[in-house]
């Protein structure tokens, strides 16, 4: 059979860290290199590509059109919409500009990390940027967002694989996470849950109860209220994840515990 053609993925950066694409770049089954050169055709990101300036916008240019709009877009970052948009402008061209531009055509978008789900650190109150996430600003077709801070790049990885041999998305929460990756709880599956349920705590960092690995909720944990697999996929291939070295979940993937923003109104 003929071989499908490569999707296009389009990657927009606005306002954050690079540390979802940093994520991205330890991943290793597939590597990111594989990704990008044999699974999809990564047309267009600022943070790995060769060119700059008016070649990379020939890039995103000319990604577009021959793509017939049928491309998948990636945003990494929030957005920001106070005064116009003008905290974040690339290409002559503000965020939300740039992203209302490139949505309208894609066939599909994901928010990779949870600045681009809702916001993320930037939009911490008072948030004077007025930084929000896609699907504040893209209503008229579905994002799916990937949340966390940097999200699991393997749970990333799966959508977009998902994507290319089905066609069409994995399963959504309410927060349009994937199910697969964020249908149940941190606590759920934490190797210190037996210590939890025995009423064995860390009282605070370094005591003996920390020591033990006892569990770490009265050093604040959010696993009991946080949904995702970080508990039983683990990050890096090193079969780490935060609560396994020693510190509390902070709830990364949950905009109601990190950002404390309430986002009620849009479930
Ligand atoms: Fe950085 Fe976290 Fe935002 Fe990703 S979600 S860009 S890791 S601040
Ligand atoms: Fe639950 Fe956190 Fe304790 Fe693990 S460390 S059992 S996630 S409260
Ligand atoms: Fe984030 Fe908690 Fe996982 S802080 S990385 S959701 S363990």
């Amino acid at each position: 059979a003929e071989k499908a053609e490569k999707p296009s993925v389009v990657w927009l950066h606005f306002q954050e860290c690079t540390g979802c694409s940093e994520s991205l770049l330890r991943s290793s089954h597939p590597g990111l290199s594989e990704l990008i050169l044999d699974l999809v055709s990564l047309d267009y990101h600022e943070t790995l590509m060769a060119g700059s300036g008016v070649q990379a916008e020939e890039s995103l240019h000319s990604a577009v059109t021959e793509n017939k709009n049928n491309y998948i877009l990636v945003v990494e970052g929030a957005i920001p919409t106070k005064e116009g948009g003008v905290y974040c402008k690339v290409g002559g061209k503000t965020a939300v500009e740039s992203l209302k531009e490139m949505a309208e055509k894609a066939a599909a978008i994901i928010s990779i990390g949870t600045c681009a789900s809702y916001g993320g650190i930037q939009a911490v109150d008072p948030n004077p940027t007025g930084a929000v996430g896609v699907w504040d600003i893209v209503k008229d077709k579905p994002v799916i967002n990937v949340p966390g801070c940097p999200p699991n790049p393997y749970n990333f990885l799966s959508v977009i694989l998902y994507y290319m041999t089905f066609n069409k998305f994995p399963k959504l929460d309410k927060l349009n996470r994937p199910l697969f990756a964020y249908g149940r709880k941190i606590h759920e599956h934490c190797e210190r849950r037996p210590h939890f349920d025995a009423g064995r705590f860390a009282e605070k960092y370094g005591d003996e109860g920390h020591k033990n690995g006892y569990c770490l909720y009265k050093l604040g944990c959010k696993g009991p209220a946080t949904f995702a697999n970080c508990s039983v996929l683990r990050f890096n291939d090193a079969g780490v994840w935060p609560v396994s070295v020693g510190h509390p979940c902070i709830g990364c993937t949950e905009p109601s515990i990190l950002f404390k923003k309430s986002i009620d109104e849009k479930v």
